[in-house]
């Protein structure tokens, strides 16, 4: 295992596959900040990844951009530069109000607070930081389910899931921005990609994954360490490439 010094802020690491990102990251000797809205979780979890490494939980809600940029403040002051940023954070509502004719707007809204805008809400605070890395990484955690190639699949395998529009378009639009954001940052040193971590025993899906949330960790923290001649702008899972 090879060993870093370098700075990662992983968002909603309490639990989940934030957590164990976390975890493997602080393995590999990242320094890693811990978000988490709520202090007395995000405090705990980290405490319980003490002994894999340098833990530090930061406040962060995702959609609160009072906490947004106290945390930046807090990273900035702290450690000076961020070199891996992992848009973790997020929800999955809806479920028992079906597809987009039936789902309530407020749904939908609430769902792209968190999933999208928090996202971008995070990266635009963050963006300053991680550019002033030798070679900065953001992954956004997006998913199979918002594969427009995959919804329009003759065979339509997305029909299985139970397709929860609010979810699946949140995660279309976290893909977009990823394809945005490595366009507008071709030139720099910085890598923007999209993973989908497979189908992962969480509370997002009372615990129905079919992996545990450190298999689905893995795919994050390939991309948040890949290589200078490693892809931008990709969308891929553990298997190789997603289709858009
Ligand atoms: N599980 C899967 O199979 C799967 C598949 C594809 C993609 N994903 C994606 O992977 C990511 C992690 O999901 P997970 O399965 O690990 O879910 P999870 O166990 O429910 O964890 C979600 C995390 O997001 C946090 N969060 C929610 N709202 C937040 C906010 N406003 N500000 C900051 N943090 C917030 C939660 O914090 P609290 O504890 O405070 O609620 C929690 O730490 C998500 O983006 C999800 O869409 C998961």
């Amino acid at each position: 295992m090879t060993t870093t010094h370098q700075t990662a802020l992983v968002t909603g690491a309490n639990k989940g596959i934030g957590f164990e990102t976390a975890r493997q990251l602080a393995q590999q000797g990242f320094t890693v900040w811990l978000g988490c809205r709520d202090a007395g979780r995000g405090e705990a979890a980290a405490k319980d990844l003490a002994a894999d490494g340098d833990v530090r939980f930061v406040q962060l809600d995702v959609t609160d951009a009072d906490s947004i940029q106290a945390a930046q403040e807090h990273i900035a002051d702290r450690s000076g530069v961020l070199d891996v940023l992992i848009n973790n954070a997020g929800i999955a509502l809806g479920d028992q109000e079906g597809p987009a004719s039936t789902m309530r707007p407020e749904t939908i809204e609430k769902t792209f607070d968190v999933n999208y805008y928090g996202t971008l809400r995070v990266t635009q605070a963050f963006l300053p930081l991680v550019r002033k890395a030798e070679a900065g990484r953001i992954v956004n955690l997006s998913s199979s389910m918002g594969s427009l190639s995959m919804l329009t699949a003759p065979e339509q395998p997305l029909a299985q899931f139970g397709l929860s529009y609010a979810y699946a378009t949140s995660k279309t639009l976290v893909s977009t921005l990823t394809g945005w954001l490595a366009v507008e940052l071709k030139d720099t040193p910085v890598k923007v990609n999209s993973v989908c971590p497979g189908f992962n025993a969480t509370d997002m899906n009372g615990n129905m994954g079919t992996q545990h949330p450190s298999e689905g960790a893995k795919v994050v923290v390939q991309a948040a360490t890949l290589p200078a001649d490693g892809p931008s702008g990709s969308f891929f899972d553990a298997g190789g490439p997603v289709g858009w």
